[in-house]
This record gives C-alpha cells, structure tokens and sequence, in this order.
C-alpha cells in the first residue's frame, strides 16, 4: 500500500521559455498532472545545465517549463498500467532525484525549475541516507547522458556488475564537465581505463574522479600524445565538448584500427576525418524512450531499447550509490528560489563556471 498523497495547489512557480525561448519566471501556472508509470514530486533542489539556456535559443517554445534536473520528495504518484505500486517501489515521502525532459516542444509541461515535477519512476533514484540533497540533484543528466554515450554511441557492453576482464583505455575529452565525471566513474566501474583532458587547474579534481591521466587540453600535439600514452590502444572516445579542436584530438587519438567516437553537441561533419571511426551524436533525451520532437540532429525516433538500456544503467548505478561507489561532481549552491536560477543561469551562459555544476534551493 501506498501512504497517501500530500496536498498539492494546483498552481506553481516555475522557469519557463520567454517569447524568444529565454528563461522566465512564471507565476501561476499548473501542476503537472501525474501519468502512468510517474511521480510527482516537491523539489528542493534543482542543478542547472547548459542546456537549460540553450535550448530555448535553439528551439524557442514559449511557456514550456525549463529544467532537467531536481531532488526533491514524493507527493504523489500514479504506477504504470496494470502495475499496484511504482517500479522501483517509491512511497510518497520518499527523497528522490532524477531527471527529465525540460524545454521540450513535445511535452513542455515537463520540466525541473518548478516547484513540482512530474518524472517518470523507472529514471528516479532513491537519495540515500545522508547523501546531501544539493549533490542528488547534480546526478540525473550526466547519468542519463553517460547511458547513450557509453552504452549506445560507444556501443560499450560491460556493466557494473559484468567489467572488463582486462582494462581498455577510453578518451574523455572535456573530463571537468559534469558529464565527464560522471562518465569516468560509470568507466572506472565497469573495469576500462578512463584518461582525460581538461584544463591543468581541474587536473586533481578529474583525477579523484577515477581518470588515470589527464592532458590539458592546450598543449601541443595532443591526440599525438593520447595515442602514445594509449599506446594506439584507444578505440573509445567520449567527447564532452565537441567543437572543432576536440574532434580533431579524438580522432588523432583512437588507434590505427579507428573506432567509436561519441559527441555530445551537433558537430560538422567536415570534423569528422577517418572513415575508420564511426560517430554517433548522443542525445539524452533519447533514454526517454518517446520521440524527440525537435528539429534537424536533434529529432530522434522512439527508441525503447535505449530507455530500457538506461533503466537498466540507473538500476546498477542506485546500487553503486548505496554503496558509496560514486559521487557527485563538485557543487555550489548559488542561491534559493527562482530568481536565484535566473541569476545561475546568466552565470552559467557566460561561461564563468568551471569544473563546478550550480545549484538552487527551492525550499
Ligand atoms: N547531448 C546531450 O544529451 C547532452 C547532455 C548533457 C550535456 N550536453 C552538452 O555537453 C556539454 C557538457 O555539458 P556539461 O553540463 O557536462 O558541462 P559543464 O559541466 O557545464 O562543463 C563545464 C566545463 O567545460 C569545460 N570547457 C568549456 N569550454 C571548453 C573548451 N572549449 N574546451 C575544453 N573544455 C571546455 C570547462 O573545463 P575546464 O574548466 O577544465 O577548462 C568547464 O569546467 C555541453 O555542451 C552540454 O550542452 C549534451
């Protein structure tokens, strides 16, 4: 049985897109209404991502609600079709986090900097006792988008419970993002050998992340360097930042044989050199398993087998949550409340923030 749901208004604060899609405090609108297979839950905190800016630039959808990632607690929840309780079995009052699809054109009711969001159970996780509410919050988008990078682009088969026999050495370009320490981590744990770039100043903190060496993405000669230190071993390259100078370093990196080359932004396809490496730009949204109704790159299909593949992902990962096994990357509450998360946003947008993923509190 489940405990009885908590008395929600039926109106909220939230960030939405503007009329040029530009985030926007918005007074009054409605509480999402809950769906099969989904929880409605009171943030607390919410993390804030590029995307949260971009997005709304790219594809302008005004009024829909901006926002990936939150934790919060459970105040209501409808289980799927057929089912009694929730898969994982939440109840409400339960501290969770998780990730959804903000900005979206095709469902803008969805999204995290609100004072309610409705996120699908099977991508929640549990906070565990203790871990800080603020970190919970950073989790949810580098992990769903390490699922497509790793598990799909990449096309990598080991799992937490299954590693390498022996480990393989994998590129993460752009180690400081908070993708990039995310995705070291899931590496580190299914038994490869994470090494990174980013700048020297981040070279301690993506190094206590798990990479096992780091490069500072100005020096000289790089991909040379990476291929040398991998010793032309390296057949897996995630690249966190995509533009023109990390496809080219990732490239140069993978071994003669050539390989996997996963990116996470729209990228030329001039950049993509060596008919040897076959790229794949990885797309969150697509563990969603619904269509993405964006245009060009960005529009995907349905894709079941990759919500079911990051079920599966965000399964072992509570495991390795409880256990200690991972972390957040490094936070920094800039505030409470939504003008706080307009203020972080501007931050974020000029590019001041590194190696740090900004915070709000809600409550
Ligand atoms: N495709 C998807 O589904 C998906 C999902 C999430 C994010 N993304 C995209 O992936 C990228 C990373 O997102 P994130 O949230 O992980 O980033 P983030 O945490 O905001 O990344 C900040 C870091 O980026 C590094 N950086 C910035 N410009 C760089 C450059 N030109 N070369 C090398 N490093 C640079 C900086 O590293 P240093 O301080 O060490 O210099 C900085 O610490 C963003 O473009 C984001 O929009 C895509």
């Amino acid at each position: 049985m489940q405990s009885s749901p908590v008395p929600v208004p039926t109106t909220q604060r939230a960030i939405v897109q503007g009329s040029a899609g530009q985030p926007t405090i918005a007074e009054n609108i409605p509480i999402p209404t809950l769906r099969p297979g989904t929880l409605l839950i009171k943030t607390v905190a919410v993390a804030l991502n590029p995307s949260d800016n971009k997005m709304g630039a790219a594809f302008p959808c005004p009024g829909a609600v901006i926002g990936m990632d939150f934790a919060g607690q459970i105040v209501d929840m409808k289980p799927a079709e057929g089912a009694e309780t929730p898969d994982p079995d939440f109840r409400v009052g339960d501290m969770v986090c998780g990730v959804v699809h903000g900005s979206n054109p095709g469902d803008p009711t969805t999204g995290s900097l609100a004072e309610y969001v409705r996120a699908p159970a099977d991508l929640v996780l549990r906070v565990p006792e203790g871990f800080p509410l603020e970190q919970a919050a950073a989790l949810g988008t580098p992990l769903l988008t390490s699922c497509v990078a790793l598990w799909s682009s990449l096309a990598i088969t080991a799992m937490p419970e299954s590693p390498l026999a022996k480990p393989a050495p994998v590129l993460v370009y752009g180690g400081s993002t908070t993708c990039g320490t995310m995705a070291i981590q899931l590496l580190k744990t299914i038994g490869y050998d994470p090494v990174a770039t980013c700048s020297s100043r981040n070279f301690d903190m993506v190094k206590s992340y798990g990479a096992s060496a780091v490069f500072d993405y100005t020096s000289n000669d790089l991909g040379r360097n990476i291929k040398t230190h991998t010793g032309g071993r390296l057949r897996h390259a995630l690249d966190c930042i995509a533009d023109q100078a990390s496809t080219t370093c990732c490239y140069a990196s993978l071994g003669r044989p050539g390989g996997r080359y996963a990116y996470l932004e729209s990228s030329p396809k001039e950049w993509k050199t060596r008919e040897a490496v076959k790229p794949d730009f990885a797309l969150a949204y697509e563990a969603f398993g619904r269509e993405v109704k964006l245009d060009g790159e960005y529009g995907r299909p349905a894709s079941p087998a990759k919500h079911e593949m990051a079920v599966k992902v965000f399964r072992s990962f509570q495991k390795l949550l409880d256990e200690g096994k991972v972390r957040a990357h490094p936070t920094e509450v800039v505030g409470h409340g939504f003008e706080s998360i307009i203020e972080g946003l501007r931050k974020l947008k000029s590019g001041a923030v590194s190696g740090k993923r900004l915070v709000v509190w809600i409550e």
